[in-house]
């Protein structure tokens, strides 16, 4: 019987509730830099070298963020109103969210897989073909969105400050279109494959100051806020925020049993491993309303997860059985379902800058994409995809110059090719590794981590010693270590651990309906579009909760994480 691996770090901090405020203002950026190694060597400068130049590079572009704010002067016009047509009667509404992914995500991804399935170089994603427009993405309280606000613009069509869980910036709650759509008699389905009550998700089906209060988030979604019942089917992760403190496997703060309320109050099933995933027969043999948490947090990266798949089913699968189940549960009825699927790792592989993570998300997202596009075209209820990103992560740049070379015309897929897991999988190896074997000889430790995990699993046949051993040294930057090694042999660069402020792409199976956030728009636009076609009133939704909400106020006034960062030049003159 195979132990179960969640929570994949386990040497490393994880989220709990009491850490997850600061966690959550970092946006999963627990993330720290490449160590910059000190000891006298022609190489270690040159790892120096190179490590200013990124720097120098993000520091460039921090700048260029703040000029750019103080001159923003120029007015937004505002949407035009055209109306939207949506077909009459019963529909369905698919919306995919791709967390973090940019415009260069996609580049990479094309490119990967043209070189690892010999694709033709015309060889294009499914994706491609549904291009529809571009995103833009800022929110209320900066020009670089986290993933709360952009979420919110989806949920409630309306602009909020970072960390707003459909809360807008006066601090009263507003109105979504899966609450509107459950009131008007819709089923509704939310899957993801990082915890359902991180930022994306929440949005949909909760109302929290800070996307931090996971523990409230966990209560509200399962139907204990002033609304009542909104989600008939919950598949993803984040089994830990929905078990009792007593319980192995908790990162409650208290000791509720979510999953017990779930079940005996509000008349859930509930799943919780891959056995219980397999009874749902890809959505054949459901009973709603469903809790099915597969991981006690994150699901594990694909790359990781394929060898696991004893105990993880993908993102694929999960959206394949809410789509069966959704068609069935509505074939009598006069509405048909709302469904919000989230590719939610790209996100995680961009804060880890791990490229090779990142491309087999991608093609997951892109794979599961294609099951959509195919269920509505076989589907006899009229029926509308769209699917976005809240943001770009990471800066990702698809060309890497290092100091002293000349710019070099190519970036090398084949080295995400040979890697063959995650960045976040092979810090876990090591850190247990280091536990088990603590009386291991250095030179023996060293000659495992290049012998076992970076020529056996990310098939790099190159490293310097100064990267082994700061692997050894540093287990707690192996993470961003392992990534940077994979990174920089692909030429591939980075600017940030966090979010950009870059537009993203928007996709779409198409249709007169979707016209309107055809090209360059709004991420609102995005928001305002799903109730538009549902034909629901978010409106009432919002009027109903500010008046049961009457009396919440904020924990603490919100702060800019910005304001608490050194100026970004303080680090050239020390
Ligand atoms: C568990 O939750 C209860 C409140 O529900 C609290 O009193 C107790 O301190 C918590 N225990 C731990 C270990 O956090
Ligand atoms: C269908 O689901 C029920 C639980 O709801 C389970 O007991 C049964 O074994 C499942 N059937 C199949 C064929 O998996
Ligand atoms: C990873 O898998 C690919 C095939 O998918 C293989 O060519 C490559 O050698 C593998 N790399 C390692 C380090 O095992
Ligand atoms: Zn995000």
């Amino acid at each position: 019987m195979q132990q179960e691996r969640t929570p994949l770090l386990a040497g490393t901090p994880r989220r709990n509730s009491e850490q997850s405020a600061r966690a959550a203002e970092e946006e999963d950026a627990a993330i720290h830099g490449h160590p910059v190694p000190t000891a006298p060597s022609s190489r270690v400068r040159e790892v120096a070298l190179f490590t200013w130049a990124l720097l120098a590079t993000a520091a460039v572009i921090v700048l260029a963020v703040i000029l750019q704010h103080r001159n923003a002067t120029v007015p937004v016009p505002p949407p035009t109103e055209t109306s939207v047509k949506p077909p009459s009667g019963k529909r369905n509404l698919i919306f995919m969210v791709s967390d973090g992914m940019g415009p260069a995500s996609l580049s990479l991804t094309r490119s990967f897989r043209q070189v690892i399935e010999e694709r033709d170089m015309s060889d294009t994603l499914v994706l491609d073909q549904h291009f529809w427009g571009t995103s833009r993405t800022r929110s209320s309280s900066s020009f670089v969105t986290d993933s709360a606000a952009g979420a919110t613009a989806f949920s409630c069509g309306k602009k909020t400050y970072n960390t707003a869980i459909s809360m807008l910036p006066d601090f009263e709650p507003c109105g979504t279109v899966l609450e509107a759509a459950k009131r008007a008699g819709y089923m509704t389905g939310l899957v993801v494959t990082t915890d359902i009550t991180d930022a994306t998700p929440a949005c949909f089906a909760s109302h929290v100051f800070y996307r931090s209060q996971m523990d409230e988030i966990a209560m509200q979604e399962i139907g204990e806020g002033v609304l009542g019942h909104t989600v008939d089917l919950i598949l993803g992760g984040g089994r830990c925020h929905f078990l009792p403190n007593t319980t192995a496997g908790s990162c409650r703060a208290d000791d509720v049993d979510v999953t017990a309320i779930a079940q005996k109050k509000h008349g859930y099933t509930y799943a919780h491993d891959r056995a219980g995933f397999d009874a749902l027969r890809l959505g054949k043999n459901i009973s709603l309303p469903l809790l099915g948490l597969f991981a006690s947090s994150d699901v594990p990266f694909e790359i990781d997860r394929r060898n696991m798949a004893d105990i993880y089913p993908s993102l694929n699968e999960m959206a394949l059985t809410a789509l069966t189940a959704l068609e069935e549960a509505t074939k009598d009825s006069e509405k048909g379902f709302f469904l919000m699927i989230e590719g939610s790792r790209i996100d995680h592989a961009g804060h880890i800058n791990d490229p090779a993570a990142q491309v087999r998300e991608v093609l997951e997202y892109d794979k599961t994409f294609k099951s959509v596009v195919d269920f509505l075209d076989k589907s006899e209820t009229e029926g509308v995809l769209v699917a976005t990103s809240d943001h770009e992560t990471g800066g990702l740049a698809l060309a890497l110059q290092t100091p002293g070379e000349l710019p070099v015309y190519n970036w090398h897929p084949s080295v995400l090719v040979n890697a063959n897991a995650s960045s976040e999988y092979l810090a876990h190896l090591l850190v247990e590794h280091m536990a088990t074997n603590a009386d291991e000889d250095e030179e023996d430790l060293r000659k495992w981590i290049n012998e076992d995990l970076v020529v056996g699993r990310l098939g790099i046949h190159d490293a310097l010693e100064v990267e082994i051993n700061a692997l050894a040294s540093n287990p707690a930057a192996a993470m961003q270590a392992f990534a940077g090694m994979v990174s920089l042999r692909a030429r591939i660069g980075w600017s940030t651990h966090g979010h950009s402020a870059v537009d993203v792409n928007v996709y779409s199976s198409g249709g007169p309906a979707a016209e309107k956030i055809h090209g360059n728009v709004e991420n609102t636009d995005i928001g305002k579009f799903l109730r538009e076609y549902l034909e629901v009133d978010v409106d009432e939704i919002t009027k109903e909760l500010r008046e049961k909400m009457k009396g919440m106020s904020p924990a603490a006034p919100y702060k800019a994480t910005e304001e608490t960062n050194p100026h970004p030049l303080e680090w050239l003159q020390s």
